[in-house]
Formats: structure tokens, sequence, C-alpha cells
């Protein structure tokens, strides 16, 4: 039998729990041994739940108990996730946990002690939610040269959007029934400002070259400030509005951002809708790849939780090399990058194009009926040069970047 603990006895512990039980044999077929769920931590009491017995309230049961191989770690949030997690691989325990935000603030370390200590520090489910995407990046890719990431990573804001764009929702309508269906970070802000995104397009990024990525340094906008006046002219346009998390591999810096992005219909990631995450890969020799899935929800995220402990399972005396380095990856300035831009005015297109048009060289027009405002979309530049072009209008309504 194979013990293990679980931090964390919310959405996504509980989901682990679950998972675990529903595939209980299949589970032991595949890793030759049972796994036994000994601790589950957690402040609250659960009265009358099958693993009642289980709960403790005290971290240092768990991290005293050598007959603990594997802890999950489900607690959200970088403290105390943070102690609980180091404090466990310093203790020789192994570690899975689908934690963006831990992983994102602490990785470098935390597998470094891993390295150190000859274990595993695994987060299959901490990007992408039940998509298998960190291990077919790191392993089905181990070879290849990453030249592109393009993600619709967070499944709260894309079932948002998607409410707003399909259904003319409200954006508060919308959050609160993404809330309802789990699919919600504790705090909303990190969904909805792209804190989220930005966590799992830098996790992302630091797996395919290999070196730390700073999180802090990517240009991360949320969707708080689109409009259904802009999904209006995405009808127009035949386009929609995605959050998208971008890494684009610029020579020895990577181009990273997050933000809106005006999504043509062409594109792969304009199918994605709801809770759905969708990731592009371009590689050297392997072409485009599209990953697909359940971004968020507690039996999807779950099962990619369970899928790293049964990884852990054939590895419980090696370390599977994976990961980055403490060496940083320079990222390149978000105004040094290129896009073009859909840019809203106010006021009427007849009197005020042309002098839009005499800035922006080649600005295509785009009225919509019975409107005190009129968009273009520009050619490509560069951020700076945009913005440097914009200063001229103080009567700028909305910008959003187009793919
Ligand atoms: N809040 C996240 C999302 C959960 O909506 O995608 C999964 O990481």
């Amino acid at each position: 039998m194979m013990q293990i603990a679980v931090m964390g006895y919310g959405t996504i512990g509980s989901g682990v729990v679950e998972v675990l039980e529903i595939n209980r044999e299949r589970i032991a077929k595949k890793t030759g041994q049972e796994i036994g769920v000994k601790y589950i931590l957690d402040l609250r009491e659960f009265p009358g739940d099958p693993y009642e017995e289980q709960i403790v309230h005290d971290f240092s049961v768990i991290e005293k108990d050598e007959d603990v191989c594997l802890v999950v770690e489900a607690m959200g949030g970088v403290n105390p996730a943070y102690a609980f997690v180091k404090a466990c691989l310093e203790s020789g325990k192994h570690v899975v946990t689908s934690n963006k935000a831990l992983v994102a603030a602490h990785g470098t370390e935390l597998l470094q002690i891993a390295r150190d200590r000859n274990l595993n520090f695994l987060f299959e489910a901490s990007v992408g939610g039940g998509i298998p995407l960190i291990r077919p990046l790191t392993q089905s890719l181990a070879g290849e040269e990453i030249l592109e990431i393009c993600g619709i990573l967070n499944g709260t804001t894309n079932y948002i959007l998607t409410k707003m764009d399909q259904e003319g929702q409200d954006f508060e309508t919308a959050l609160k029934k993404a809330q309802e269906l789990g699919y919600a970070e504790r705090n909303p802000e990190a969904d909805v400002e792209g804190y989220d995104t930005c966590r799992k397009i830098a996790i992302l990024t630091a797996l395919a070259t290999e070196r730390e990525v700073n999180f802090e340094e990517v240009y991360t906008e949320g969707i708080t400030r689109i409009t259904d006046t802009d999904f209006q002219y995405a009808a127009r346009l035949k386009t929609s509005i995605r959050l998208l998390g971008v890494s684009r591999m610029d020579g020895e810096r990577v181009s990273v951002f997050v933000c809106p992005v005006m999504v043509q219909a062409d594109h792969p990631l304009y199918a994605v809708s709801d809770v759905y995450n969708g990731v592009v890969v371009r590689g050297r020799t392997v072409g485009t790849i599209m990953f697909y899935g359940s971004g968020a929800g507690k039996l999807p995220t779950a099962n990619a939780v369970v899928s790293d402990i049964v990884e852990i399972a054939g590895h419980l005396s090696d370390h599977i090399p994976f990961g980055w380095s403490a060496k940083k990856q320079a990222l390149t300035p978000v105004e040094e990058q290129n896009f073009s831009y859909f840019i809203r005015f106010a006021g009427q297109a007849a009197e005020k194009f042309a002098d839009v048009e005499a800035v922006f060289a080649g600005a295509r027009l785009i009225e919509l009926e019975g409107k005190d405002e009129f968009a273009v979309i520009t050619g490509r530049m560069s951020e700076a040069r945009c913005r440097k072009l914009a200063a001229a209008f103080p009567d700028i309504l909305q910008t959003i970047r187009c793919f």
C-alpha cells in the first residue's frame, strides 16, 4: 500500500480523493499497489464524510509520518502551501500540486530540493486543468525546440467571455455562475485580472526554455474592461475576444504576454469556448499541435493530479528529470512586441476617420449603426509605436490587440 496525504479538502482535494476511489482498481493495476489516503489536512471538520477519520488539522502529523511517501497539495495560494510543500520535500516526501501560484512563485527552489533529494515535485494540474499538457510538453516534446505557446489558459474568463459573446450576459452574472460551478480561484481577481493566466504561461515558458521565468515581468491585462460593444464589433468582424497567454521565442529572449486578444475565426483558439482551455504549441520540427479540454473544474483537475501520483508511483526511489534551472530567462518588454490593434474612437467616422487614417496609415474602418463612435484595425506595429500614435487621440475608448 502506498500511503499518501492530501492537504486541502476543497474542490480539488476532495476531487483527488474521489478520482482515486473511482479509478481504484485501474490505478492499483497500473502501479502494482493500492493507494491509500492516510491523512487529509484541512482546518474544517467534515462530519459524515467517508474520510472523516482521516481529517487532521496539524500539518506536523503528516510531516512526521514516515509511512506517507507522497503529499498532494491542493490548498491553493502561496501561504502556507509553500512552507508545507518545502517541509514535505525536506522530510523526504514526493509532492504533487495543482497550485500554479505556488509553482510560479517558488517552483525553481522546490524543483531543486526535489532534485537534490532524489524526489519528485510534479504539477500537471497547475496548467490546463484536466488537459494532459505539461507531461506531453516535457516528455513527448522533450527533444523539440518550442517556438511558440499560445493558450486560453483560464476557464473562468473563457466562460465569462463566451457568455458575453454568445448570450449577451453581463460580466457579473457570468462571473457568479462560473464561481458557482467551481471554476473560479479563491479570489476572482486572479482570474479576471489575468494573474492566473500569467502564472500559467510563465510555468509553460519556463518548462519550454528550462529557465526560470519571473511571472512578475510578464505583461498582464485582464478582461474587466471588455464590454458588450467590443463584442458587437467583434461579431461584425467575424472575430471573437479571448484572454490569451502567449509566449514566443525571440532569439535569446522570449516575448510573453497575457491580454484580451481579438481572434480571427480561422485561428484554432477561436472555437475554444465555455470553461474549455486550448493551447497551441508550435515546434521547429513538429509544426503546430493543439491541446484542448476542461481547463478547470473538480474532477478534470483532480484527474491531472492523480496522473502525477501514478507517475511518481513508478519512480518512488528515483527522480524524474523535470522542470527548469535557476538561470533566468530574459523576456522581451511588451513595448518591443508587435501587434495589430482594434481601436475604438468616440465621435463620427465622417468627421474623424481622416485624422485617424493620417496617423495610423492603412487603418481599416469599422462602423456600427446608431453609435456615436467608430473603430479601426491598424497594421502591425510595435506596442511602443502604437502608444505613441494613440497619444494624439484623447477620445480613444478601447484598444484590443489582434491576431
Ligand atoms: N480558476 C482557474 C480557471 C482554475 O478558471 O481556469 C484552473 O486553474
